[in-house]
Parts: C-alpha cells; sequence; structure tokens
C-alpha cells in the first residue's frame, strides 16, 4: 500500500502518446528508423538544411494538432488531481497532449512544439502553423528561428528543477520510454539511489528494466489508468 502523502515523480515518453496516433521513435517503424536523427534532430543538421528540418517540424506539429490525449494522458491528469500528495510529471514529448488532458503542470525537459525559439536573443513566442528558414525574430528582427526542442548535443530544459524532484521521490514511474537516451534513461537510477521505490509502465520492458522494482506491461491506455486507480482507490 501506497503512503498517500508520497511524492509521484513520473516520467513519459513517446509510448504514452502511441495511441493517440503520434509515432514513437526506436519502434518499428518508428520515426529514427525512417529518418536519420543526425539530420533532423541536431544543431548540424539545422545548419546544413534549415528548410528540410523546419519542414519536418511543420509535419509534426500538425500532427500533433490533429489528434487527441488519449486514456493514458487523462489518467495522470486524474491522477495530478485526485492524489494527496505531490506529483511531479516530467515528460520527453514535445506534444502538449498532457496539457490538453489536463495536467496543471508539465516539465517539458526536451522542449514543446508550441513555441518558437530565436537562436539568437532566446525569445520565444506561439508556433505558427508553418516555420521558415526566413523567419524573424519580433524582438531582435534576426533570422535565428528555430523549433523550440532540444536537439543531440543540446542540454535539456529544467535539469535543475528535476533534479531536486527526483531527490525528494519516494515513487518514480517511468511510462513508454525505451530508456536510451540520457539523461533522462538516468532517472530511475537517480531516484533509486534516493530512496525512492521505481516502477515501469510500458509496452514492454524497456533497456533499462532492471532498474525497476516493479514493472506492467501492456498498452499505455490499459496499465496507465489501472495504475492510477489502484493507487486511488486504495484506503
Ligand atoms: P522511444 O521511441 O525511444 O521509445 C518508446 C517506448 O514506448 C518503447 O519502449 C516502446 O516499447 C514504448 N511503447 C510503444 N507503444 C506503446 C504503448 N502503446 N504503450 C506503452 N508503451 C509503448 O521514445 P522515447 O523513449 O520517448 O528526443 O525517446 C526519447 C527521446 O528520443 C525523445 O524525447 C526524442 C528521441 O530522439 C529528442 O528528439 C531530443
Amino acid at each position: 500500500m501506497q503512503d498517500r502523502k508520497a511524492h509521484i515523480v513520473i516520467l513519459t515518453g513517446a509510448g504514452i502518446s502511441a495511441e493517440s496516433g503520434l509515432g514513437t521513435f526506436r519502434d518499428i517503424g518508428g520515426l529514427w528508423s525512417r529518418y536519420d536523427w543526425r539530420d533532423l534532430a541536431t544543431p548540424e543538421g539545422f545548419t546544413r538544411d534549415p528548410a528540410f528540418v523546419l519542414e519536418f517540424y511543420n509535419w509534426r506539429r500538425a500532427n500533433v494538432r490533429k489528434v487527441a490525449p488519449n486514456a493514458a494522458h487523462h489518467a495522470l491528469a486524474r491522477l495530478a488531481r485526485d492524489w494527496p500528495g505531490r506529483v511531479t510529471l516530467v515528460t520527453q514529448n514535445v506534444d502538449d497532449l498532457h496539457e490538453r488532458a489536463g495536467s496543471p503542470e508539465v516539465i517539458h525537459m526536451h522542449g514543446t512544439h508550441l513555441t518558437a525559439l530565436c537562436a539568437a536573443c532566446a525569445h520565444r513566442w506561439p508556433a505558427p502553423d508553418e516555420m521558415a528558414p526566413t523567419d524573424t525574430c519580433p524582438v531582435c528582427n534576426r533570422t535565428a528561428t528555430r523549433p523550440d526542442v532540444v536537439w543531440f548535443g543540446e542540454t535539456p530544459y529544467h535539469l535543475g528543477r528535476i533534479a531536486r524532484a527526483l531527490e525528494s521521490a519516494d515513487v518514480f514511474v517511468s511510462i513508454g520510454t525505451s530508456g536510451t537516451v540520457y539523461p533522462a534513461a538516468g532517472f530511475a537510477a537517480d531516484a533509486k539511489d534516493a530512496g525512492a521505490e521505481t516502477l515501469e509502465l510500458n509496452l514492454e520492458p524497456s533497456r533499462n528494466a532492471g532498474l525497476f522494482d516493479r514493472a506492467r506491461h501492456g498498452p499505455a491506455t490499459e496499465v496507465v489508468p489501472a495504475w492510477v486507480e489502484s493507487l486511488i482507490a486504495a484506503p
């Protein structure tokens, strides 16, 4: 039985949005099996061919706008609402499905499709449907517009805040992530070192499976609502 004051830290990945219709990265047919991440998710790739990279993110942003949150996103929003203790939700996803499901505070460590970023002055503004290499920053007027997403070789956002949450975590739950990309892949070990109980909810055992005290394997739309229900309903 779970202490009802427990601080639950949750990390989500592409698998939680898969049943909404968004592709994952490393599953069969995933984005990185069809495209080379070096071309599309690195600062060097963007410098080589900004139009190609912006087109890729315009396409992904359009896909996000077409889909809806699923039962797993809704279950995590319910947990934030109904759990008496603290809940910290960290996502590697750049979609806004957690927010649209009603999660009040989402830490987007890999950025978001919703904003554009000026690489020159760091100003952020709502991303237009179509970003183009000729777009200028509304503040500094330079043509340094890029997606507000973290690429390989760049430092993820909010790491200090996440580290503090992991230090005080009683329970760490990893949902729909392959455990391949650091530093997120190291959070389970960090939480365990801090004394947290660790749980994996994923379609199949991830690369990090050995780090978890418990696991439930299956589609996120089934295992996540079942886990939330078991927590909320427990006496
Ligand atoms: P991956 O594509 O690496 O992993 C997705 C995980 O979700 C796999 O372990 C699948 O088994 C699982 N999965 C698939 N469908 C599922 C379902 N219906 N229910 C539950 N689990 C399911 O995606 P991430 O781990 O999120 O970074 O990838 C991490 C980072 O790599 C991304 O944030 C992105 C990518 O490159 C950047 O772009 C910087």
